[in-house]
C-alpha cells in the first residue's frame, strides 16, 4: 500500500486518511464523505499530532513512511480523543513505540477508558508548552469543543495550529487546502458541520474566539482534524464561527414537516408559499426526503422554523420525533416559530409539537392550525395566514 504526505508548511505534513465512501458519520450525513487529519512534525523530537480512524492506520502509516520512518517518531500528541482521531492510536503506538505520548488531562483518561491500555500517557495543561528540540508547541484546552478532553496545539515557529475538530469539515477532496476549492461549498460543508457538531457549545465557541484575538496569536495556518487545511487568510474560517455562534437571525424560514396521506404536505407547501411571497427566504423540508443533519443546517441561520405532522396513533409522525430529539439536542437559539398538522379523529400532533417547541425556547407566532382529514378552502386559507403572520413576526423582529 503507498500513499503519499503533502507538505503544509517548512516542517510538518499532512499524514492524515480520506474517507471517500462514508455515508452517515454518528448520524449526521456526509454526502461528501470525510477527511481524518493527523500531521507530522519533523523536529529534533519528530511529533505526530493525532491519529485517523482505526481502519485507516495503514494509509496513516504509509503516508509517514513517505516522509520518515514511523519509528522515528519521538512524540504522539492526542488533541482529541474521540475514535475517529484516536482510533489508530493504540496500533500506531505499537509500531512506532514513541517516547512519550502527550493529551489534556481529561484526554488521558477519555483515551485509557477507551483503550484500557497500559502506555503511559503524559497529561499537558493549557498554557503549557513542549519543546520539540527546535520547535515548540503550546497548548490550549478547548473544553468541549468537541469533547471534555479537546485541546489545539500551536507550533510556534510555523505559526500554525492544530484546531482538532474546530474550523473542520466533512469533506472527501484531492486537495488538502481550502484556498483550492469552492467557496459556496466550503461554507456550506462548515456551516453543516458548525451546525451538528458545536452548535451547542456557542457560548464557549465565542470564547475560545475572543481567547484567540486577545492572544494575538500570529496565525498564518490553522490546520483541523477535518477537511481542508486553512492556509490563505485563516482568519476567515474563525469569523464565520463567530457569526455562526452568535446565531443571528436571517430573514429565513425552515418548513419541516412529514405527511401520510398528503394534507400535511399540502398545509407545508402553502405556507411555505405565503413565506416566499413575503421575501423571506424559504425552505420546505419533507423529512423523508431531506436527512435530519441538512434540516439542521439550514435551521442554523433561520430566523423561524414551522412545525408539521399528522397524528398516528395519537403521537406526532416518527420522523417528526427523529428530528425533534436531534434539533433539541443542538440546542438553537433565537427562533420564531409556529406548528400545524392534519389528523383524522383524535388529532393530539398539534398539541404535542406545540410542547417540544416551549421546551426548545421557541417563541410561537401564529394560532396552531390543526386540521381534519383533508384541508379545505378555508383550512388553506388559514395555512396561508399563518405564513403571512410568520413573516410579519419575522418583519417586527428586524430581521
Ligand atoms: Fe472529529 Fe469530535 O471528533
Amino acid at each position: 500500500m503507498e500513499y503519499r504526505a503533502v507538505q503544509i508548511s517548512d516542517r510538518v505534513y499532512w499524514v492524515g486518511a480520506i474517507d471517500w465512501a462514508v455515508r452517515d458519520f454518528h448520524g449526521y450525513s456526509t454526502n461528501r464523505g470525510t477527511t481524518y487529519n493527523a500531521y507530522l512534525i519533523i523536529a529534533d523530537k519528530v511529533t505526530l499530532i493525532d491519529t485517523v480512524k482505526a481502519p485507516f492506520k495503514d494509509e496513516l502509516l504509509s503516508r509517514i513512511a513517505s516522509v520518515i520512518s514511523p519509528e522515528k517518531i519521538d512524540y504522539i500528541v492526542s488533541n482529541h480523543a474521540e475514535m475517529d482521531h484516536s482510533g489508530a492510536l493504540p496500533a500506531i503506538i505499537e509500531v512506532v513505540k514513541p517516547n512519550k505520548v502527550f493529551a489534556s488531562v481529561m484526554g488521558v483518561k477519555a483515551l485509557k477508558e477507551h483503550f484500557h491500555f497500559e502506555q503511559e500517557l503524559i497529561p499537558v495543561k493549557d498554557g503549557d508548552a513542549l519543546s520539540l528540540g527546535s520547535l515548540t508547541l503550546n497548548f490550549l484546552e478547548t473544553r468541549m469543543l468537541h469533547w471534555p478532553d479537546s485541546m489545539v496545539s500551536y507550533l510556534v515557529e510555523e505559526r500554525l495550529l492544530f484546531s482538532q475538530d474546530g474550523f473542520g469539515m466533512h469533506w472527501a477532496t484531492g486537495a488538502r487546502f481550502a484556498d483550492e476549492l469552492n467557496y459556496e461549498t466550503l461554507r456550506y460543508e462548515g456551516a453543516k458541520y458548525y451546525a451538528n457538531i458545536l452548535l451547542p457549545y456557542s457560548a464557549l465557541v465565542l470564547k475560545l474566539v475572543e481567547r484567540i484575538r486577545q492572544l494575538r496569536l500570529p496565525i498564518d495556518i490553522i490546520a483541523p482534524d477535518h477537511g481542508p487545511i486553512w492556509r490563505k487568510d485563516p482568519m476567515q474560517v474563525v469569523s464565520w464561527y463567530q457569526e455562526w455562534a452568535e446565531q443571528k437571525p436571517k430573514r429565513k424560514a425552515v418548513v419541516v414537516y412529514d405527511t401520510m396521506w398528503g394534507s400535511t404536505d399540502i398545509l407545508a407547501r402553502v405556507i411555505g408559499d405565503a413565506l416566499a411571497e413575503k421575501g423571506i427566504e424559504t425552505k420546505v423540508m419533507r423529512l423523508r426526503a431531506n436527512d435530519r443533519s441538512d434540516v439542521m443546517t439550514e435551521i442554523l441561520d433561520a430566523g423561524a422554523i414551522v412545525f408539521g405532522s399528522p397524528t398516528l396513533n395519537n403521537n406526532i409522525f416518527p420522523t417528526v420525533a427523529d428530528v425533534l430529539t436531534y434539533i433539541k439536542g443542538l440546542k438553537p437559539k433565537n427562533k420564531l416559530g409556529a406548528i400545524f398538522g392534519s389528523y383524522g379523529w383524535s388529532g393530539e400532533a398539534v398539541s404535542i409539537l406545540a410542547d417540544w417547541l416551549k421546551e426548545m425556547g421557541v417563541e410561537l407566532v401564529a394560532e396552531p392550525l390543526r386540521v381534519k382529514y383533508v384541508p379545505d378552502k378555508v383550512a388553506l386559507g388559514k395555512a396561508r395566514e399563518l405564513g403571512y403572520t410568520v413573516a410579519e413576526r419575522l418583519t417586527e423582529r428586524g430581521v
